[in-house]
């Protein structure tokens, strides 16, 4: 009897000291689910934030054998051409600064740490940097209310909604906004394709990526996310992070976890290697096509946008056209006059958006699973899922490890990792 308590005695002796005079280095199983650049920019900034006695053990699950996810370029830039001020006039330059206003105000998001507080919830964010207002009102409704004219927003906005969003001036005014802004000139993709941004980010984040293996099902157990994989095998996490949108996705989640139903917008991408028929347009000869056509809201208008991708000769192109539901043979056949290969692809592309718009939280529940694509309802881009990631990394620096998320020895050499950053 006396022994054993002793023993007791002189192991809680032992354990006070070694924890008083060696502190075990905090360490941490992230999960992250989905290589997209929402996943991979969280992985970045976990690395870049976390002063360098923090141990992160960082895996990523990616169902597919790439990485990447939606990362694509976009395909116009819709430039302010003579013939446009003719038609649309004043107008347009209150749409410009409308755009403006609000890159300006998103900008915030790239303040120093000191002035800029972590965000956990999508309102506060969009809230603190004066965006939030934009969430509650249609675009549409918002140009009118500035004095757009109505014609520039049936037109050129539309159009632009159209392409980028596949969606009316219905949107919300910040998806909007967004969309109108990734018109502008002055957009950059990378060469050889954007998912090398997703790519470059994991490569220099020191994490297990893990391809071809689909998450199943998150459970909270006891102390830790189990994340069960399509592989049949198990992980665990002490924090779990979803960067995919949840909306199609079928992860089952113990406990559950309850997010505002949000439906995604599908966009049909068919590629044509063929020639356009330049009497559906109502021309006489092909090289009378625009590179890019745009539509406007109409009934009878099948096609949201159609643009040349590569010229090969003068009778053999690539084409990109996007729609919203598939296109029939018979309504290809009408507007091609020649078809040597056809690839439809289904996107659920981004999120159907409305206003008022309304939030999934960032924190699913209140422990350590965490939503990056909450922000997506506010717009959706690479940049917008690259903020929202560095967001969310230094949620949970600061509330796991109760740090302040940026360790001042590595913002110094932060200042000349120019090329890692993802502005
Ligand atoms: C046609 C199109 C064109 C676009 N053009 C542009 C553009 O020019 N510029 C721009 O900035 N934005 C553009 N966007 C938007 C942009 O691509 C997205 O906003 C951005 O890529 C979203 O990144 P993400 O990492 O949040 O999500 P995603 O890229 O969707 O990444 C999520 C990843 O998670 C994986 N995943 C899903 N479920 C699981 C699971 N259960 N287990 C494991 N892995 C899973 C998916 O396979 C995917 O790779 C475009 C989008 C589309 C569809
Ligand atoms: C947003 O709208 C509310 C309510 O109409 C208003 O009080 C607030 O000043 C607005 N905020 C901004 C930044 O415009
Ligand atoms: C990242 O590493 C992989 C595997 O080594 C390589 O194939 C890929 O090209 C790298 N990505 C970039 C952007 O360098
Ligand atoms: C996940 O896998 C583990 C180990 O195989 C198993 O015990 C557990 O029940 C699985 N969880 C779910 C939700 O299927």
């Amino acid at each position: 009897m006396v022994l054993s308590r002793l023993t007791l005695i002189f192991i809680l002796y032992f354990l006070s000291v070694s924890s008083a005079t060696n502190p075990p280095p905090p360490d941490a199983a992230v999960c992250i689910v989905g290589a997209g650049i929402g996943g991979s920019s969280l992985a970045h900034f976990l690395r870049l934030y976390s002063t360098p006695d923090v141990d992160f053990h960082i895996r990523i699950f990616e169902r597919n054998g790439v990485v990447g996810g939606r990362t694509a370029t976009k395909i116009v830039s819709v430039a302010n051409s003579v013939l446009m001020v003719l038609r649309y006039g004043f107008s347009l330059l209150k749409m410009n600064t409308f755009v403006q206003e609000t890159v300006g105000n998103f900008l915030k998001y790239y303040e120093s740490h000191e002035s800029r507080p972590i965000f956990e919830s999508v309102e506060e964010m969009l809230k603190w940097a004066g965006l939030y207002n934009l969430t509650t009102t249609t675009l549409g409704f918002k140009l009118a209310d500035i004095g757009l004219s109505p014609l520039l927003i049936n037109e050129l906005v539309t159009v632009i909604t159209r392409i980028n969003y596949g969606q009316s001036v219905a949107i919300s005014g910040l998806a909007g906004a967004v969309s109108l802004a990734g018109s502008d000139e002055g957009l950059w993709s990378i060469e050889g394709g954007n998912w090398q941004m997703a790519s470059g980010l994991i490569n220099h984040s020191n994490v297990a990526l893990h391809l071809h293996e689909e998450i199943e099902s998150i459970s909270f157990v006891e102390r830790y996310y189990e994340l069960n994989s399509t592989k049949g095998k198990s992980y665990k996490c002490d924090i779990a992070v979803v960067a995919t949108p949840l909306d199609e996705v079928k992860i089952q989640f113990t406990p559950q976890v309850s997010i505002p139903k949000r439906s995604l917008q599908h966009t049909y991408a068919t590629f044509i290697r063929g020639l356009l028929n330049p009497e559906y347009f109502g021309l006489d000869s092909v090289s009378k096509i625009p590179e890019l056509v745009g539509t406007i809201e109409h009934p009878d208008l099948s096609f949201s946008s159609i643009s040349v991708l590569k010229q090969y000769d003068e009778k053999d192109m690539a084409y990109k056209v996007f729609s919203r539901k598939p296109m029939s043979d018979e309504l290809l056949d009408s507007i091609f006059s020649l078809r040597k290969e056809t690839i439809q692809i289904n996107w659920g592309a981004y999120p159907h958006y409305k206003a008022p718009e309304v939030f999934a939280p960032f924190i699913l529940d209140d422990r350590h699973l965490y939503y990056v694509n909450a922000f997506e309802n506010a717009a959706s881009t690479m940049e917008t899922s690259a903020v929202a990631a560095e967001n969310i990394a230094r949620l949970i620096l600061s509330r796991f490890f109760g740090q302040p998320p940026f360790s001042s020895s590595r913002s110094e050499s932060n200042s000349d990792e120019g090329t890692l950053r993802v502005d």
